[in-house]
């Protein structure tokens, strides 16, 4: 998770709030950071691999010391290895535009290709760049207004992205503006400047009253004042939030716990787990590594899938997703079994292990063992340089960024997403997938993220919280769900019992009647999820059955007939089935989050557990 800043101040050194407000941003994860300001009437950045006491290092020089405008950036590398050229902020050819990015460009290829194209040379792998020679190609037909050629710029890009332009003309004159596509960016005035942050915790040393910029809004800043214009360039007025939190908070990004930034953090995984992967044109994938290309994936007869908790759930989504998009079968097992129980030989088999952490001790025995049984292993990981990545033949990064909660939430979202662009790609190597077919299936991708930023908005997030204090109190839960969304009951009854310590299970929907029904009464409900697909009337007799033992129902999906006869209906945005598993889980991470925040658990460090079993 990148984070910005920035500042414009009437006098003094800017630089001290530049470094302090990276300082606050720290909790995102980065690998380099770097500030760019105005001075003696040039721009000068200073950037580097590492962290902020390394960039500290290098600013004691004071060659940067007493100017008054300055922006500044902290880096976590998705595309572009962690080095001082891919560090931010990046300028244009002039160096008089200095941009610094948190997001995503995803038409950056064929923008650096026209750029290039116009004579445009570049000095960085990053998709950040191509925005300062945008903005810079139309400055002079924007008049020198930095946000007009700002907006101009944009009108042609397409992505995710908080931004921060520092711009310096050659009379003298500098501007400092700011826009927002997505991540959070916001801006406030202090009494001796205006500042931008993509977290108000940066701010919070200057002035507790802040403006969040919405999606397509602009923002001019200036010593004295701050200036917000829409989508369409006209002026808005809006009543600047006062922010209670204090500096503690600046771990959690102002959040009460870890696991509640991390869920709302998700739309943000999944786009950065999706950048440079979805070749749209062509209709398929592009996985880092000769692995993935279509000759080795056609070899491929079968495979087996080893993970732990909810990495294993993952595993169980990526089964659903690869034997019905790509046609091979699939085994998945606990590594923990797997690593000590019989194994016939794995012809032409490649295991997958799933892993956060990438250090999980069963996890790694049990992909060593496939190894000596003869098969290649992919590792889907969240961590660059751990043991798994390492091992494998090859890799899938989920571009997570730090986890902290121990509860996993949105590496198991990214989990799901590197499964589904690798069933695509297998699909498509095995001829099982069109391109057209494969075109379409990363179309539901690209409507993915927005539709969890539904699910995250406040009143959707305030209805779940109070179905969790209503229930917080039951004596337990089933989860039931069917197809690909069983793998989702699994979790979500994993999720509930591990943070709020209340008894949950998880089970395919068609199992209750084999047992588990007998346990229903008026404290002991169900949570069903009812996806509309080819088995949600058997949903619905699930739903009678329970209702009819006086069991309570919750009910998350999107098929009406099932929400209207739960007791509670938590609707979903409708996304098609392979993808319904990721809009399923969010309303149930959220519910076991604040049943576990009702009953006082600790829910970053839940008891017993560890972020990452790296013992047996
Ligand atoms: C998830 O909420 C749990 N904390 C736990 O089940 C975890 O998924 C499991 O220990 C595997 O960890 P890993 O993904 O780091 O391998």
């Amino acid at each position: 998770m990148c984070g910005i800043v920035g500042a414009y101040q009437r006098g003094g050194d800017v630089l001290p709030s530049l470094v302090e407000g990276l300082r606050m941003l720290e909790y995102r994860g980065y690998d380099s950071v770097g500030v760019g300001v105005i001075v003696d009437g040039a721009i000068a950045v200073r950037r580097r691999a590492g962290r902020i006491a390394d960039l500290e290092k290098v600013l004691a020089d004071g060659a940067l010391a007493g100017c008054r405008i300055g922006i500044g950036h902290s880096r976590w590398a998705t595309h572009g290895a962690p080095t001082d050229a891919n560090a931010h902020p990046h300028s244009d050819a002039s160096g008089r535009v200095l941009v610094v990015h948190n997001g995503i460009i995803e038409n950056d290829k064929d923008l650096r290709a026209e750029l290039e194209a116009a004579g445009t040379t570049f000095t960085s792998e990053t998709d950040t760049e191509v925005l300062a020679h945008l903005v810079a190609a139309h400055l002079a037909e924007a008049g020198g207004d930095l946000a007009k050629a700002l907006r101009r710029a944009l009108a042609k890009v397409r992505g995710y992205y908080a931004i921060a332009v520092l711009h310096q003309d050659a009379s003298g004159e500098a501007q400092l503006v700011c826009a927002r596509e997505g991540p959070p960016l916001c801006v406030g005035a202090g009494t001796d400047g205006t500042y931008l942050a993509s977290d108000s915790l940066a701010i919070l040393p200057h002035t507790r009253d802040v403006l969040f910029l919405e999606d397509g809004e602009i923002a001019v800043l200036t010593p004295d004042s701050i200036r917000l214009t829409n989508r369409e360039g006209e002026e808005v007025e809006r009543e600047a939030q006062h922010i209670d939190w204090d500096a503690e908070d600046a771990d959690r990004g102002g959040f009460e716990h870890f696991m509640l930034k991390e869920i709302h953090e998700q739309p943000e995984v999944i786009a950065r787990c999706v950048q440079g992967r979805a070749d749209l044109e062509a209709g398929d994938v592009r996985l880092d590594g000769e692995f993935f290309g279509d000759e080795r994936l056609r070899s491929v007869e079968r495979l087996e899938v080893l993970a732990c908790g909810t990495a294993l759930h993952a595993g169980l989504v990526l089964k659903y997703l690869v034997e019905g998009l790509a046609g091979i079968p699939v085994d998945v097992d606990f590594a923990s079994e797997y690593r000590y129980r019989r194994v016939p030989s794995a012809r032409a088999t490649v295991a997958i292990g799933i892993s956060q952490s990438g250090e999980t001790a069963d996890t790694l025995a049990a992909l060593r063992k496939a190894r000596d049984q003869g098969c290649d292993l992919i590792a889907i990981c969240n961590a660059q340089g751990s043991t798994m990545v390492r091992e494998a033949d090859a890799s899938i990064l989920i571009q997570a960024g730090p986890e902290i909660g121990v509860a996993s939430t949105k590496a198991f979202v990214g989990m799901i997403v590197a499964a589904y662009l690798f069933a695509l790609r297998l699909g498509r190597a095995r001829g099982s997938l069109s391109g057209e077919a494969v075109r379409e299936r990363l179309g539901e991708l690209q409507r993915l993220r927005g539709a969890v930023e539904a699910l995250l908005a406040k009143e959707r997030v305030e209805g779940l919280r109070d179905l969790a204090d209503r229930l917080a109190d039951q004596k337990g839960f089933l989860f039931l769900g069917r197809g690909i969304n069983y793998p989702i009951a699994l979790e979500g009854a994993l999720k509930l019992k591990e943070i709020s310590y209340l008894h949950a299970e998880g089970y395919p929907a068609g199992e209750m009647k084999h047992g588990p029904i007998a346990m229903i009464e008026p404290d002991l409900g169900a949570v069903v999820l009812a996806p509309m697909d080819g088995v949600v009337d058997k949903v619905r007799s699930n739903i009678e059955q329970v209702k009819a033992r006086g069991g309570p129902v919750v009910c998350v999906g999107t098929d009406p007939a099932c929400l209207e006869l739960a007791d509670d209906a938590v609707e979903v945005p409708e996304i098609g089935e392979w993808l319904s598993p990721i809009l399923n889980v969010v309303p149930l991470q959220l519910f076991s989050y604040y049943v576990a925040l009702r009953r006082g658990c600790d829910i970053d460090k839940p008891r017993n557990l560890a972020k990452s079993v790296t013992v047996e």
